[in-house]
């Protein structure tokens, strides 16, 4: 391990043996932490080409079980965002997807800190179960095209390891570390195509869109290398995707938008990465058919039917996804008030998500219990023009006080004297 680190130290790239000896070992605990630390420190100020960073991937993948789903028929898609506040995506998409015929296996994680998950979003209806057996995942991907579940088998321990020790050692902002991360994991999972939705702004894990673009490239060329269709979307966090941020706000939110009622950029969202999933899994010829399947989905409502058959077959009471109204409200709903007027600049995406974890709906650790009620709902979006007096929030909780939140999200909104221009959400789409 001493030569491997010394090599990578001294900027020579790594054969594939010295790849998967530092895996293997490190997974089964022959390699001890303060090497794998020199190693991730030497990786972060040296980098990995392309073959080095699709070798580490594959070595990952294989540390732990990867999910066969070749029982299932058709071209397997999964979407994978790198997290945000307010994204809702998987509840859209996949209900389209697999409305336009596709089969989308996919395994959600929790929400941790100020982004959220969607297994605790699922979870706000009640019975839904998230647990389900690889044979059951597989029958139900067969029988209705879709399937959300949390990761059951030991999916890769030696990421689980690396990660962990990252996050204390300053290794974590390596791209080859990152992608290899995150690629090890999805490929894992099974499925053929892989559609990867990199956000980047206050909120999001890329700051800026030339670290996004960075990041999706390198996992681009890994899903190339490893043979699987993987692509990425390049999109905006630079304001809370869509309205909600919470968890049966945000599945209120996917109900509406499924229903042909949804906000504007979650709807540009939903119609880009469905109609590329839609392409990779061979059923439209282009984007252009792929956005036009998707939009019919949401238009004949054939996409909320199966949102409502998701939560079904996941024994969850899928009367909730017909009338959502039987989603409880928190007992306070406190509206954030603009003090001038304008138009609305920027709403910093990390403040409204730290705000909505406070209020109740997330985490500041993995044991805290989450209040499914509680959140933010954001009645004005970048572009809009406000006047002094308008609502620019509501924010939803069951907890008292809490006056410091009130003023943070009063203060997450930036409004300026001039009109404001839009940009499209996807602002770059890598293949
Ligand atoms: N998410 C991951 O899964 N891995 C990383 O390294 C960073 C973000």
């Amino acid at each position: 391990m001493v030569d491997i680190i010394e090599k990578k130290r001294d900027g020579f790239a790594l054969t594939r043996q010295e790849i998967d000896f530092f895996v293997k070992g490190y997974a089964r605990g022959a390699i001890p932490d303060y090497q794998a630390s020199a190693f991730a420190m030497a990786v972060y100020f040296r980098g990995m080409n392309k073959q080095e960073t699709a070798w580490l991937t594959d070595a990952m993948m294989h540390s732990g079980d990867t999910i066969d789903l070749s029982r299932i028929e058709g071209v397997k898609v999964d979407k994978h965002s790198t997290g945000g506040v307010g994204d809702k995506t998987s509840l859209v998409v996949g209900p389209l997807v697999a409305a336009c015929g596709a089969k989308m296996a996919k395994m959600s994680g929790r929400g941790l800190g100020h982004t959220g998950g969607t297994l605790d979003k699922m979870e706000s209806v009640p019975g839904m179960n998230i647990f389900l057996t690889e044979e059951q995942f597989i029958d139900q991907v067969n029988r209705i095209g879709l399937a959300i579940m949390g990761q059951t088998a030991e999916i890769d321990p030696a990421d689980k390891k690396l990660y962990a020790l990252r996050d204390v050692t300053a290794t974590i902002e390596s791209i080859p570390l990152i992608a290899s991360s995150i690629m090890s994991k999805k490929l894992a999972a099974g499925t053929d195509a892989i559609l990867l939705d990199v956000k980047f702004g206050s909120g999001a894990f890329m700051k800026t869109l030339d670290k996004a673009r960075e990041l999706a490239k390198a996992m681009v060329e890994i899903g190339d290398e490893l043979g699987r269709d993987t692509r990425a979307i390049l999109t905006d966090m630079q304001q809370p995707l869509g309205c909600a941020a919470g968890n049966s706000l945000e599945v209120k939110e996917a109900i509406a938008t499924l229903s042909g009622k949804g906000p504007k950029d979650l709807v540009e969202l939903a119609l880009n990465a469905g109609g590329i999933l839609l392409e990779q899994a061979h059923i439209a010829k282009d984007l252009e058919e792929g956005k036009a399947m998707i939009q019919k989905a949401i238009d004949d409502r054939s996409g909320l039917k199966k949102l409502h058959d998701l939560f079904e077959a996941q024994g969850g009471d899928a009367s909730y996804i017909d009338d959502p109204s039987k989603f409880p409200l928190a007992k306070v709903i406190k509206p954030i008030v603009a003090k001038k007027s304008g138009y609305v600049e920027r709403i910093d995406s990390l403040t409204v998500g730290v705000a909505a974890m406070k209020l109740g709906a997330g985490r500041e650790t993995m044991d805290d219990v989450i209040d499914m009620s509680a959140g933010v709902v954001l009645c004005k979006k970048v572009g809009d023009k406000v006047n002094s007096g308008d609502v620019l929030a509501y924010a939803h909780t069951n907890k008292e006080g809490f006056l410091e939140v009130y003023d943070d999200l009063l203060n997450a909104f930036e409004i300026s004297d001039k009109e404001v221009k839009t940009h499209p959400i996807v602002w770059d789409y890598i293949k």
